[in-house]
């Protein structure tokens, strides 16, 4: 059983393997947290809730009901009442008035897991998942409101949602709805975010927790390049391998708000949810609001198992595609090849010279449609242009498919030109605030999607252009960021609900997208890596990373993606040299080697490589195919970063039963004068032996770990090198 309840104590207590969190209810039912971290053997108990030190609970001592609201750790804190942290569900009345008091009325605790209406969530089957619904009610209100909690034991995860239900007579106001919150004293923390901008994705950040409040957040209408909905407060002695991690990730691709905040008392609030700046919802009498799943991990041993976890969970309780757990094919993508001068007779070439290295599928990104030959037109426009595509669409895919080559697509199917038939159609199409200029962004506007006939305009598109041609796999991209927020379908009370709205239509038409083609395979993309979350991963098993292809700097952008995301998510491809986003020169070989660490593909002109460049491909998509299975099924290890120590990064991946073990080292910048490297690794088993494939020799397990493995130095920087070791 991973969920129990202690009756007398009224005490839940969730277990998964190794970890335990404790929710308990004081006398007058409010909901407080315990405890969370490394499993509990024995019973929990509730003196934690400090509920026998003054101010004592309010049905004891009632004048001091505000200083323990402020102090008492809540599971889902309501604003208006005399907390005055930061409260994660805000209910406006009719009469105009903030203020919720949640208190439980009952709680319900079944094997498995509800899906979320309308809603990316994850998934278990009995037996992998239990669920403990806790239902509160503020009876002034006429408000329901079912704090939900999902446990995954054999991954360490716990999940959280909060659903809220007007039972009442009156309309009232959600003005925010946080998905998860908690409650802890202090422990020196540190806080672990990651930040990034366009082309320089997820860059982690750790430093001091300092008093008050400290946010990453994101208003894009995505969850965007430069904050993410990821935070993990950690205990200061953390490294990959020890410490304490309270880990938090959102399943949700729109304005998010992750927050620590360190109080007065020296208590952490750790809050995750919707962000509620520019959000309202109107609950009319009967209605519901679903609040998204945020994702709980805490590792009592270090940012390695955390990552591990986050890795499995999302792998087998959140990414549902057929390819999941299949190899993905080698793509060839024009995008950097091209750009948008290409033709049917050059991406046939492409094909053609591309199938004789090995690669699998052709990939035509932007500019097929249309009028489109730069970024400044035509996006809605989704019929090809023939001018390029001479002979049409099912005529290149078919010629693809006779060399032997799969097919695959760019879209975007969000957006609209001002410059396109749809626009001149349909200007109230794009979201705007009529009597405004509504902000370009790329030459670009934004489709409301909230409005279920463009969602239908927008999806017919889509499926048409699949159904026309062999099509097995799509590139959906976003290349912009929302503003104006004006709907004009939407009521002037309801303006605030189109961020989310907008979200939701993403999600549908995503939804609708899978099961209409199962077999597709979605890469979700924006302008590199913008909407990299979970949401997205619920769709489409792999993410362009980023749009900054160069090795060294995606050392960084994939060290930070893969801190939660598995490898096999990761998308990541081979580029020319030098490097379209900034100039360096690495080795062909080292390109592959990081672009390995993801899905692994190419995104240049392949009919200009040398004989020796297309000698390297072809041992490259030899080793894809020999380490793929590895590196997408393995356990990650991080065992050096470069972001660190400015000289050299190393990973390894290790198969569930240790059998095998892929390292991979960069040599950054080469050092004078200096002896090998000596790295302790992991991932081996201690008491077996490995044979390095690559000379011979035999090593131990435990030496490897312990003592550690030496890294020659090499001539010249940027220079790589994988070692696979194979246990003997
Ligand atoms: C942004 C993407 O990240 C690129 O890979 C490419 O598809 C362009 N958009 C096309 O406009």
């Amino acid at each position: 059983m991973a969920i129990t309840y202690n009756e007398s104590g009224k005490i839940f207590k969730l277990d998964t393997a190794d970890t335990t969190y404790v929710i308990g209810l004081s006398s007058e039912g409010y909901v407080g947290h315990i405890y969370y971290g490394d499993r509990l053997a024995k019973e929990a108990d509730n003196y934690l809730l400090r509920m026998e030190e003054a101010p004592f609970t309010p049905s004891v001592n009632k004048r001091e009901k505000s200083a323990f609201l402020d102090f008492f750790p809540m599971e889902l804190p309501t604003g208006g009442i005399g907390d005055y942290r930061e409260s994660c569900l805000n209910i406006r009345n009719e009469e105009g008035r903030m203020g919720c008091e949640l208190t439980y009325a009952s709680h319900e605790i079944y094997k498995g897991k509800n899906k979320l209406a309308g809603l990316p969530a994850s998934f278990g089957k009995e037996g992998e998942v239990e669920t403990l619904d806790i239902t509160c009610r503020d009876e002034i209100l006429g408000l329901e409101a079912v704090l939900s909690y999902s446990v995954f034991e054999k991954e360490n995860v716990i999940t959280r949602n909060v659903r809220v239900a007007n039972t009442g007579s009156q309309t009232l106001k959600v003005e925010k709805i946080y998905s998860a919150c908690l409650d802890m004293d202090n422990e020196n923390f540190q806080m672990i975010s990651l930040h990034g901008s366009w082309a320089r994705e997820r860059q982690i950040q750790r430093g001091p927790l300092h008093y008050g409040k400290q946010r990453v957040s994101s208003l894009r209408g995505e969850s965007s390049h430069q904050e993410h909905p990821f935070i993990a407060l950690v205990t200061p002695e953390t490294t990959q391998q020890q410490g304490r991690v309270y880990a938090m990730n959102f399943i949700y691709s729109g304005n998010f708000t992750a927050q620590a905040e360190l109080t007065q008392f020296d208590s952490v609030r750790m809050t995750m949810g919707i962000n509620s700046e520019e959000f309202c919802w109107i609950l009319d009498p009967g209605e519901e609001f679903q609040a998204p799943e945020a994702v709980l991990v805490y590792s009592g041993e270090g940012l390695g198992k955390m990552t591990r976890s986050f890795h499995g969970f999302y792998r087998d309780h959140l990414i549902r595609s057929a390819y999941n757990h299949k190899k993905r094919p080698i793509l060839i993508n024009n995008w950097e090849a091209t750009y948008f001068d290409f033709n049917t007779d050059k991406l046939l070439d492409i094909a053609r010279t591309a199938k004789a290295d090995g690669i699998e599928m052709l990939v035509m990104d932007d500019g097929w449609f249309g009028k489109r030959n730069s970024d400044n037109c035509s996006l809605g426009d989704w019929t090809v242009n023939e001018e390029k595509i001479t002979g049409g669409l099912k005529h290149l895919v078919d010629e693809v498919n006779k060399i032997g080559l799969k097919f695959g697509i760019w879209m975007e199917p969000e957006m609209i030109s001002p410059d396109s038939e749809l626009y001149r159609a349909h200007p109230d199409w794009a979201i705007q605030i009529p009597g405004r200029e509504a902000t370009q962004s790329r030459q670009q506007y934004v489709l409301d999607i909230s409005r279920p006939e463009i969602r239908d305009y927008v999806y017919g598109c889509i499926s048409k252009v699949l159904h026309s041609a062999n099509i097995e796999y799509v590139k959906w991209d976003m290349n912009r960021q929302l503003c104006d927020m004006g709907s004009i379908w939407l009521g002037r009370e309801n303006q605030q609900e189109l961020f989310h709205r907008y979200v939701l239509g993403v999600y549908e038409l995503q939804e609708r997208l899978v099961r209409e083609f199962p077999d597709l395979l979605l890469e979700n993309c924006s302008g590199g890596g913008a909407r990299f979350d979970p949401g997205m991963l619920y769709y489409s098993p792999q993410i362009w990373c980023s749009d900054d292809t160069d090795a060294v700097e995606r050392l960084r952008i994939q060290e930070g993606t893969a801190l939660i995301y598995p490898l096999s998510a990761m998308g990541a491809h081979v580029s020319v040299c030098p490097n379209h986003t900034v100039g360096r020169v690495t080795p062909f070989e080292t390109r592959g080697h990081v672009a390995l660490a993801g899905t692994f593909g190419y995104e240049l002109d392949i009919t200009k490589l040398s004989e020796e460049e297309h000698k390297i491909v072809q041992e490259q998509t030899k080793m894809y195919h020999k380490y793929h299975d590895l590196v997408r099924e393995g356990d990650y290890y991080r065992i050096a970063s470069y972001r660190e120590n400015h000289y050299y990064d190393c990973w390894a991946v290790a198969a569930k039963d240790k059998s095998e073990v892929l390292v991979t080292y960069v040599q950054v910048l080469a050092a004078a004068n200096m002896h090998s490297r000596k790295l302790r690794l992991d991932g081996f088993d201690a008491t077996a032996d490995y044979r390095l494939e690559e000379t011979g020799k035999v090593y131990t397990g435990e030496m490897l770990m312990k003592a550690g493995f030496l890294f020659k130095d090499f001539w010249g920087d940027a220079k790589s090198r994988l070692y696979h070791f194979v246990r003997v």
